[in-house]
Order: C-alpha cells, then structure tokens, then sequence
C-alpha cells in the first residue's frame, strides 16, 4: 500500500487526479467510479484539467462501484445520476460508455452477475478509484463482507443508511435497504486502486484499513492485498495512522524518484 498523506481536501484531490491522469494519456483506459463525498475534489480537478489542459475522456469507459436497489437511473438520488452530475456530464466522456448497475431490475442477481461480467468484457478496470465508509466499507461492502466476493446484492447497514440520509433530505427512511455493488473480489481485480478518505470520523477506518489485520470486518482491509493500491489522506484521515513518520518518510523518497 503506497500511503500519499496531503495537507487538504484539495491536495487530496490534485493527487488522486494525477494517478488517474497519468493512465488516462496512456491511451483507452476503464476507470472505476466511486460515488459519495469523498471523490468530490478528485472529479472537480480532473474536470479543470480536462477544461484547461485538454485532459480527454473520449476513449474512456467507466463502471460504479454500486447502485441502491429500487432506484431507476433518471432518480435524483441514484448513483447513475450522481456521477453523471458530479463527473462524467461535464467531461466529453461518451455517455453510451458509463456503466452502472441497473437498480431497478426485475432479477437483481442476475443484474449483479451481469455487471460483474462486463467489467471482465471491458477488459477490466484500469484504476479503481473508492472512498471508504467510516464503519470501514467500500463500495457498499459493508462489514462481514466476504474477501472474495463478486458484484452481487447486499443489504444497507443502518449506519451506512443514516450516512447517506443526508443525500435524502435527511430522511433515513428513504434510503434504500438494498444495494447492487462491486465485490471484494472484483474490486481486487482492478490494476490499480486509488482510495481518498477525508476528514476525522475516518480516521479510526483508515487506521484499521492501512494498520489493521485484513480483515472482512474491515472491508477496505482488503487491499493490504491488491498489488498496487494508493491510499490518499488529508491529515485529519490519517490522524490515527501509528507509523506517520514512516510514511512521511517513503513519500518524500517516492517524490525525489519522480
Ligand atoms: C457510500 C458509497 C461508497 C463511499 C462511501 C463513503 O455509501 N457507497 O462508495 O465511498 O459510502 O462515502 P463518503 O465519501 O460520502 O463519505
């Protein structure tokens, strides 16, 4: 795990959006999507740059990482319309080429087995980009999820449900109780993960995630065995991290390498 500590929310973004960049001028890239607060500063920098430095997305194809079930894709609140309005409307991104579950199909497990095979058509995702959920999740792999699991459908943890009320109005009721998402399993497979946390109520996820055994308790554990995964943290993410010094230390190694 490469630890990137930034000193705001804003070098959070500028330093996940160099990740992302440095593979999307490589050529067609499959970039994984994730939806929620935390990406918020990465998509606002990769659309500057895209405005200002003429960074394309045209021979990009993305995939989400999950859907609330129940919600057709035209909702306010789905996540098909979130990163629509949050990302991919405001690049030149070809919108036949953004794929996100379909939360209001008749067969959700099959949808889910659909989706999952897809992303493999596609080639496989390129840089995953996730944020992670104070109680540890990604996706919306809560606790308990299985290391190795694949695109499927999962129930809503009650604290995950009262986190994301505030994208409802406030209302916890409206928030759907099930999911579509990406699985560990699947997740693992992406050729390059990106994670950006912010702010201190995911500091002790972030702890447990970067210091933690790996653990299905702490789902985003998982990629203490993906080959290539970046965690990028603003200081209050990384205020419980024990080794800083350490990391500090690579980092500015890494840096000097560059
Ligand atoms: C949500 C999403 C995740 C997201 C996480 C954290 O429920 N399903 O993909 O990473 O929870 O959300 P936020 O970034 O808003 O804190």
């Amino acid at each position: 795990m490469q630890i990137i500590l930034c000193d705001s929310e804003e070098q959070v973004g500028r330093r996940a959006a160099d990740l992302i960049e440095a593979r999307v001028r490589q050529g067609p890239a499959v970039l994984g999507l994730a939806t929620g607060g935390s990406p918020a500063a990465t998509y606002a920098e990769l659309i500057r740059r895209h405005r200002e430095e003429g960074l394309g997305f045209g021979a990009v194809t993305a995939f989400t990482l999950d859907e609330y079930a129940g919600l057709p894709a035209h909702h306010p609140q789905s996540y098909h319309s979130t990163i629509r309005r949050e990302f991919t409307d405001h690049v030149d991104l070809p919108p036949r080429r953004l794929h996100t579950p379909h939360g209001d199909a008749e067969d959700l497990a099959a949808e889910a087995v659909r989706y999952d095979a897809s992303i493999e058509q596609a080639g496989g995702i390129d840089v995953q980009l996730l944020g992670l959920g104070a109680n540890g999740h990604i996706g919306f792999n809560e606790p308990t999820s299985s290391l190795r699991s694949r695109t499927r459908v999962k129930t809503l943890s009650g604290a995950t449900r009262a986190a994301n009320s505030r994208f409802f109005e406030g209302d916890g009721e409206e928030v759907p109780k099930l999911c579509l998402t990406q699985g560990l399993g699947t997740i693992c497979e992406s050729r390059q993960a990106v994670l950006v946390a912010l702010g201190e109520a995911k500091a002790s996820a972030v702890q447990a995630m970067v210091e933690g055994p790996v653990s299905a308790f702490c789902p985003g554990s998982v990629l203490q065995l993906h080959p290539r995964a970046a965690v990028v943290l603003d200081p209050a993410a990384a205020g419980r991290l024990t080794l800083l010094e350490y990391y500090r230390e690579a980092q500015a190694l890494q840096d000097d390498l560059q």
